[in-house]
């Protein structure tokens, strides 16, 4: 099988090649740090040798809910919020069909819990409510406020619909093996559950259950996943620079971050990646934004955003670097015929496949952003298959990782999300919050 390769040759408007290598000895300390279980947060670096030390009976239990619930739901409700859907919602999108007729009679796959917006749970809720459907609740903590609510609204709804035993059935839970309310409650209810390893943190948790059972509804091979990601567990084994391209794109952007490149655009030209960008997103928002450093990561999916935000990468303040994903091999192409009347002026395409436009539009698009001052670094993915998919997860998860210890902060923990959850507790008035509420009142 082939490697994905990280080119970063467009790059040295800032940066040259001999700077990148140079980075090799802060490279072997984090190498170190990490596979050595040294470095700060270093619990929870479960993730690390998952691909090999995976509960294989557990994906085994996972394969025959998947298939449980393939035969007797139209719709699958995958409630989780964060690392607890975001990969999950990455792979369906890229791995399964677009269109649901397409689908072959696969479960649909709905996301709630990752907002409160009662206008988005109605909606749900009512376009459920007479099909026969499944839950998946995921919370590692199992005590998040977005998916505890969703939950509680659809639980309710299954019960009415096919009483507490029906129900039960019905609902997956993939959560810790012995703390949260979720543990608890499904104890108690006896749901079937699944197990989030303990050194397994949540954005770092979609080769777990977590990410595993929606896939496998989807009818995608999680097999094929697991050994992508096992592939690039030992492409990436030794910290050499220069054959090891996962620490290659770590150096690369914190060369670019130390130059003041502070700002990361994932750019993608497939539509079916918008929500792996936004799973990149968390993993490194989430990962670095600490101690008031940090790149701050966004995305772009092009040519679209060359027509949007595509002036401002171009021309707008140069503190932007990219990071962009080539598919060397389309899954589909279909080429452009020659026109009699060619009103269009599109003949000179006539015979060129879309692919290939695309693909210039992807150099056009390099080239005019470095000339602007923007330096690309060029990720290429041999083709879109479970097997790349669960490689690419590898790849930015340990990129992350090493990225993290070369910026000086702990990649594992998440103490900035709490701010938000304490006042949103405080103002609702949740037990244990008085002082807290009486103080935010007088802000508003
Ligand atoms: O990466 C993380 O830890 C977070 O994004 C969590 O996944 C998110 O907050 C959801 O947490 P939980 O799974 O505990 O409900």
């Amino acid at each position: 099988m082939k490697k994905l390769t990280v080119d970063y040759s467009k790059t040295f408007i800032n940066l040259d090649e001999k700077e990148i290598l140079s980075m090799q000895e802060e490279i072997n300390l984090c190498h170190d740090a990490l596979h050595g279980k040294t470095g700060e947060g270093a619990f929870f670096t479960g993730w690390l040798n998952l691909p090999n030390e995976y509960d294989k009976a557990e994906m085994e239990r996972v394969k025959k809910a998947a298939k449980k619930i393939q035969e007797n739901s139209e719709v699958l409700v995958v409630i989780g919020i964060g690392g607890s859907y975001l990969g999950a919602k990455a792979a369906i999108d890229i791995l399964s069909e677009s269109f649901l007729n397409d689908r072959k009679g696969m479960p649909e796959i709905i996301f709630a819990g990752n907002s409160i917006s009662s206008t988005y749970l109605n909606k749900v809720y009512n376009y459920v409510k007479d099909k026969d459907f499944s839950v998946n609740v995921i919370s590692k903590s199992g005590t998040t406020t977005e998916p505890a609510i969703a939950f509680r609204l659809f639980k309710e709804l299954l019960e009415e619909k096919y009483g507490k035993n029906g129900a039960k059935d019905r609902i997956f839970a993939t959560t810790d093996k012995s703390r949260g309310a979720l543990k608890a409650m499904a104890e108690k209810e006896g749901y079937e559950t699944f197990i989030i390893p303990d050194d397994v943190g949540g954005r770092y948790s979609v080769l777990t259950p977590v990410g595993m059972l929606p896939i496998a509804v989807c009818g995608v091979d999680i097999d094929e996943i697991m050994e992508g990601a096992k592939a690039a567990f030992n492409d990436y084994l030794r910290p050499d620079l220069k054959s090891n391209d996962c620490y290659k794109y770590a150096a690369c952007r914190n060369a670019l971050y130390r130059k003041g490149k502070t700002t990361e655009i994932m750019v993608n030209y497939e539509p079916s990646f918008m929500f792996f960008a936004e799973w990149w997103k968390q993993l490194y928002g989430e990962s670095e934004g600490k101690g008031k450093k940090g790149l701050f990561p966004a995305s772009a999916l092009f040519s679209t955003d060359l027509h949007s935000i595509g002036q401002y990468i171009q021309d707008g303040l140069r503190i932007m670097f990219e990071t962009v994903i080539n598919i060397d091999l389309s899954e589909a192409d279909m080429s452009i015929k020659e026109d009699a009347d060619n009103l269009d002026n599109l003949n000179y395409l006539a015979g060129k496949s879309i692919d290939y436009i695309n693909k210039k539009a992807f150099w056009g698009a390099v080239l005019a952003h470095n000339d602007g001052g923007v330096p690309a670094i060029i990720i290429n993915v041999p083709q879109v298959s479970p097997y790349y998919f669960g490689y690419m997860v590898y790849f930015f998860e340990k990129a992350c990782a090493i990225s993290g210890y070369m910026l000086g902060v702990n990649p594992f923990d998440q103490p900035g999300v709490e701010a938000y959850k304490n006042n949103m507790f405080a103002l609702l008035g949740k037990p244990g919050y008085e002082n807290e509420k009486e103080i935010l009142k007088k802000r508003l």
